[in-house]
């Protein structure tokens, strides 16, 4: 069992290895094939809702995916994304979406995506004995102030600004760092002046760990950003599999004998 405890304490000589899960199978692949963390992103809104962003996932959304995800797991970390202000507006409301992510759903931890406006809750949340997971650099819930997914902290201000509140949120209580589409040289930086593990997306090699969402590493999304590698195939796989299907149901080939029931004596009813 991985648990906060073990992602805090790496050292950073074995790189922590994340990726998200939405649903019960994908969840017990990726957790098979010895991920250390599950993150059910509030990228489940893109990935597997059909939205255009991340805004209109709500918290009972996430919630069926995290108990979906958690039900398939049994080694690796669960973490909750919590979506689009469900939190950092009222401390209490923040607590209870954030709570019920762990009291009725499995999920280990949650994930913020961090600013000056959750150092405190942080802390609170800490405290309350909710791990958060902090989010820094490219925050996709703010796309709308961004007006796209641009690179962050690419000038010194900026950059000096991410690395004040990486190590804020680390004095409130966060056990690791989520730092997405910043410059490998910041994210080196930010890396060196923590102690939690800071774990990368499109943040260069110096990270201690990496996260990719699930779709984008097995090669199942139509679109994925440019600092993500797929690993396999799925959405070609699955293509041709279902092609299959339809030639082989119009051809009349499928069901064949051995994919029929045997014939029931139906002479009493005919
Ligand atoms: O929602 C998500 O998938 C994320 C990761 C990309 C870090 O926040
Ligand atoms: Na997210």
């Amino acid at each position: 069992m991985t648990t906060v405890r073990d992602v805090r304490a790496n050292g950073g000589e074995n790189p922590i290895t994340m990726l998200t899960a939405y649903d019960a199978p994908t969840a017990a692949i990726v957790d098979e094939a010895g991920v250390d963390v599950i993150l059910v992103g509030d990228s489940v809104g893109n990935a597997s809702l059909g939205y255009e962003t991340t805004l209109p996932v709500t918290v009972d959304d996430l919630a069926r995916h995290v108990g979906a995800v958690s039900r398939a797991t049994e080694e690796a970390l669960v973490v909750a994304d919590m979506p689009f202000l469900s939190y950092g507006v009222e401390e209490g409301e923040s607590v209870e979406n954030a709570g019920r992510m762990l009291k009725e759903e499995g999920a280990e931890a949650v994930k913020l995506e961090t600013g000056p406006h959750t150092v405190s809750l942080t802390e609170t949340m800490t405290q309350l004995g909710i791990p958060v997971m902090a989010h820094l650099g490219l925050t996709p819930q703010h796309v709308n102030q961004y007006g796209g997914y641009p690179r962050q902290g690419t000038d010194p201000d900026a950059a000096e600004r991410i690395r004040e509140l990486a190590l804020a949120h680390e004095d409130a209580g966060a056990f690791s760092l989520v730092l997405e589409h910043v410059p490998s040289n910041l994210a080196a930086e930010v890396t060196d002046a923590l102690e939690i593990p800071t774990i990368g997306i499109g943040a260069g090699p110096d990270c201690d760990g990496q996260v990719l969402v699930v779709d984008d590493a097995v090669g199942l999304s139509d679109w994925s950003p440019s600092f993500a590698k797929r690993f396999g195939d799925v959405r070609g796989e699955m293509e041709s599999a279902v092609e299959g299907y339809v030639s082989a149901v119009e051809s009349g080939e499928f069901p064949g004998e051995e994919h029929s029931h045997e014939e029931a004596d139906l002479e009493d009813i005919y």
